[in-house]
């Protein structure tokens, strides 16, 4: 039995033209994509994706970036599908990310880091029913 996480491909990779690169990743690997959609978020939706973080001090400016153009939200799925695309994307700064990792590639920035991915199985499942009710 797969798991699955929700990922979300931010806009900084939409407007640098790396959807591809990303995608071609998580494909290589061998992961599968059961939902893909291009979307550009409003305020209310960016609160409820980081209802964890609404009250941190990172979290306006990152509203604003979040909000500010299309992302493409995915679900992956495959064996311990959270804890390997965590991996793949490496650590939240760009900066300090190893190399080989997404973010490590391709950003230099702690918040314009090119990726989300779910934290936990709890995360997931409630990041997926909010961007993909119908996948239930
Ligand atoms: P993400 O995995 O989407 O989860 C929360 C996001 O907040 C994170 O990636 C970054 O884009 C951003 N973020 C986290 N910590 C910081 C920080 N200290 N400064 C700026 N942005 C941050």
């Amino acid at each position: 039995p797969d798991e699955r996480t929700l990922v979300l491909i931010k806009p900084d990779a939409v407007r640098r033209g790396l959807v591809g690169e990303i995608l071609g990743r998580f494909e290589r690997k061998g992961l599968r994509i059961d939902a893909l959609v291009l979307r550009t978020m409003d305020g209310d939706f960016a609160d409820q994706h980081y209802a964890e973080h609404v009250d941190k001090p990172f979290y306006p400016p990152l509203k604003a970036f979040m909000t500010g153009g299309p992302l493409a939200a995915l679900v992956l799925s495959g064996d311990q599908v959270i804890e390997v695309v965590r991996g793949m994307i490496g650590s939240t700064d760009g900066r300090k990310a190893a190399a080989g990792t997404i973010r490590g590639d391709l950003s230099l920035s702690n918040r314009e880091n090119l990726v989300h991915a779910s934290d936990s199985v709890d995360s997931a499942k409630r990041e997926i029913a909010l961007w993909f009710p119908e996948l239930g």
